[in-house]
Order: C-alpha cells, then sequence, then structure tokens
C-alpha cells in the first residue's frame, strides 16, 4: 500500500435516539415543577423569604435559542415532575454500557458507509462531555464491541470534543502511526442538564455520532479531504460542571444545581463569536482559502443567533439555511455531536471541489475547526 499520509473523512455515522421531547412537553411539565414547588412554599413566598419560581415558555425558548425539540434516552423521567432527570437503569458489568450501546450503533453505521471491516480499523477515540464512568475508558468498550484490534482511549473538551477528536485521529494518519481511527461522540447530555432550571432547561439533547478518518490511500473514492485543523482553549468559568468523584461523598451534593451543567448564556454567546470567527479566518488564511468562498458551514449547534452572527463574520454575508444548516430546530445541543450530525445530514448534495468548514466551539473555551474539500 502507498501510504499518503493525507488524513480524510471517509464516512460519518448517526443514532438518534427514537423519543422526542417537544417545547410544549417541556414547557408544561416544567410548568407543573413550578406550580406544585410554589404551592408547597407558599408560606415563605407570601413571608418575602423566598422568591417564587418563573414559569418557562414555549414562544422565549424557541425565539432565544431556535430549538424546537430534542431526542433523549428517558423522556418519561425527564417529564416526571417528580423526577426531571433521565432515569437510565444501572447495568451489569457484563453487559454493555448505554454509552458505548449507542456509540457503537453510531460508529457501525459510519463502517457500512465507508465499507470498511472493524478489523481494518487502528484505534478508537470516544470524544464527549460527559464519560459514564472513569475506567475502563468508553473507548476501550466500543472497541472491544466492534472488534477493533488496535487501541482506544477517551478525550474530553465538552462541546469541541469531536473536532478535537478529529484533530488527533487526523494526526496519527499524517504521522503514519494509524491509518483508520473511528471519532465517536456519544452525547447522553440529558444527564448534565438542570431539567429545574428556567434559564436552561431547553438547552440539549441526546445523541451519537462517528466520524472514520482515514489515509486518503484507502478511504472510499467519495470522500472529504481534510485540508486543516485548527484547536483552541482559553479558560472560562461561564460554562462549568463541577460533578466529579471528589465530591460524591455529601449526599446534599446530589441536587446540588453546581454539579450539574451551568453557564452565563449572555456571556458566553459574547465571548464566544468574536473568538469563533477570528479562528475560522485565521485557519482560512493559513489553508488558503478564501472564507467566502466555503460551500458550506457545518456549525456547533447550541444557539440559531450565535451561529446567524459567525456565519456572517466568515461569508461576509447572511447566510441562509444551505449555506450554514441547522439541526437546534429538532436535536437541540448534542454539545460535541451537533456540527457532525449537521454535517452527516448536509453534506452529500455538495458537489466535487467544494469546500466547507465543520466547526465546534464550547466550555472551556474551546473552539475546533475542520476545513474540508469533497473529492472530484
Ligand atoms: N422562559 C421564559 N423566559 C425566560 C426563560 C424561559 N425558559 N429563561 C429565561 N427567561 C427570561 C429571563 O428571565 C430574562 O428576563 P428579563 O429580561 O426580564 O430578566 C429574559 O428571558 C432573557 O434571558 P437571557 O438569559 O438573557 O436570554 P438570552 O436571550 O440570552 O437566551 C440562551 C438564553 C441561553 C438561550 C442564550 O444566551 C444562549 O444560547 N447563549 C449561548 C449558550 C451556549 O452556546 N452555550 C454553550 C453550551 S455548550
Amino acid at each position: 500500500m502507498n501510504w499518503t499520509n493525507r488524513p480524510v473523512i471517509a464516512a460519518t455515522g448517526l443514532y438518534t435516539p427514537p423519543e422526542s421531547i417537544s417545547n410544549a412537553e417541556l414547557v408544561e411539565s416544567f410548568n407543573e415543577y413550578v406550580a406544585r414547588y410554589n404551592e408547597a412554599h407558599a408560606a415563605a413566598i407570601g413571608m418575602g423569604d423566598i422568591d417564587p419560581l418563573q414559569p418557562s415558555s414555549v414562544e422565549f425558548i424557541e425565539k432565544a435559542s431556535g430549538i424546537k425539540a430534542r431526542h433523549v434516552i428517558d423522556k418519561a423521567s425527564i417529564l416526571d415532575p417528580e423526577i426531571m432527570c433521565p432515569r437510565i437503569a444501572e447495568r451489569d458489568n457484563d453487559q454493555l454500557s448505554i454509552m458505548a450501546e449507542i456509540g457503537v450503533k453510531a460508529a457501525q453505521q459510519a463502517l457500512e458507509a465507508a465499507g470498511r471491516a472493524p478489523a481494518d480499523v487502528d484505534a478508537v477515540l470516544c470524544a464527549a462531555s460527559n464519560m459514564q464512568r472513569p475506567y475502563p475508558a468508553m473507548a476501550i468498550e466500543i472497541q472491544q464491541a466492534l472488534g477493533i484490534d488496535g487501541f482506544g482511549f477517551d478525550m474530553n473538551v465538552a462541546c469541541s470534543s469531536a473536532t478535537f477528536g478529529i484533530q488527533t485521529a487526523a494526526d496519527y494518519v499524517r504521522a503514519g502511526n494509524a491509518r483508520s481511527v473511528l471519532v465517536v461522540s456519544p452525547e447522553i447530555t440529558s444527564g448534565h442538564l438542570n431539567w429545574r432550571d428556567r434559564d436552561s432547561h431547553f438547552i440539549f439533547g441526546d445523541v451519537a455520532t462517528a466520524v472514520l478518518v482515514e489515509d486518503a490511500a484507502i478511504a472510499p473514492v467519495n470522500h472529504w479531504e481534510i485540508l486543516g485543523t485548527k484547536l483552541k482553549t482559553v479558560f472560562s468559568n461561564n460554562i462549568r460542571n463541577n460533578f466529579g468523584f471528589l465530591n460524591r461523598a455529601a449526599p446534599e451534593t446530589a441536587s446540588d444545581p453546581d454539579k450539574l451543567f451551568v453557564q452565563e448564556g449572555r456571556k458566553v454567546f459574547k465571548e464566544v463569536v468574536p473568538m469563533v470567527s477570528a479562528l475560522i479566518l485565521e485557519e482560512a488564511e493559513r489553508v488558503q482559502i478564501d472564507p467566502h468562498s466555503l460551500r458550506r458551514l457545518w456549525l456547533h449547534q447550541a444557539n440559531a443567533g450565535m451561529n446567524r452572527l459567525i456565519a456572517h463574520r466568515v461569508l461576509g454575508h447572511e447566510a441562509d439555511g444551505d449555506e450554514s444548516p441547522t439541526v437546534l430546530d429538532t436535536y437541540a445541543n448534542t454539545s460535541s455531536a451537533g456540527s457532525i450530525i449537521a454535517f452527516h445530514k448536509h453534506n452529500s448534495d455538495l458537489a466535487g471541489g467544494d469546500t466547507g468548514l465543520i466547526c465546534s466551539f464550547g466550555a472551556g473555551y474551546s473552539v475546533g475547526t475542520v476545513f474540508v474539500r469533497k473529492t472530484d
């Protein structure tokens, strides 16, 4: 084999949980929780000791975020006003873990699309915002379930995990250390979301994606060349989750909002938009692509307004849905999987030679860009 050491995206895969929650269903359950809370605390509220909780609204959610629905692993428990979190049964150690299960489904789709046998894959990276356990690595369980003889490890860069995974996989190919690498992103974000928090209860959804990065020498005829990748991180507390193994002991922490996803949404919006746009424009210059000529942007799916602004700065004009497709309406924010879902669902119609950009951004802060060109 004449290896090229040129990494390409050979194929992608997507697993979408069958259950979905509409904004109307979500708000009905949230507002029932608010009504029950206010009733139970009526005396303290009447005395002015605590503030009453405010109801959520379908109109606000759609206007502020562009989100209309989200897929989840366990709809019933999330919508039960007495529970309001997913209740996913623990499995025995000899059963496949839930994260591995959905990751495997997405990975199998990618392998099938590429016509690749698992035995020919060299490595599995499980790149996601949350791992259901510290070890053994989710990636190794996925590797075992698929029958891959190689190595695997987990990596977490929050919403940028998948693009950081793509660059890591691309670097293995560039260095010749691996020829075929699976980047799997099972994102069960419903587990870290505070479904009782009015400011953010609508944000996230569950999904799994897979990206097969390969040496151009073995990739299927139709693939996407990786023209350049660029990563950036800048520390910020504006998106944070303090859950971890060091705070497991105190029972009161179990319901502490600080141990779930928290964010300063407005600050994130203001600080991340310029950072992302600047990184994209710098990297476009380095890989000698006129950003205005990019045929499509597959942006991180967190907020429709943010994507509008970023796309405008990059393309030089207001982008339409064809230039910057959204999956936010049906999937919500699926953390690192968002830009990959957008790419997976909206790349087959592009022509040979078309260039595009997969870009993620989120907690850290973190930004990852992957410039790609469709083969002729
Ligand atoms: N229903 C109704 N009203 C709500 C509400 C809800 N669920 N949540 C908040 N509001 C109200 C607030 O009380 C506030 O009212 P006020 O102006 O009277 O005080 C108003 O809506 C505006 O709230 P704000 O939080 O400033 O909204 P926003 O327009 O900034 O939208 C986000 C909130 C979170 C959707 C938006 O900031 C965002 O998406 N930011 C980026 C987030 C991001 O990318 N995060 C990365 C995660 S990986």
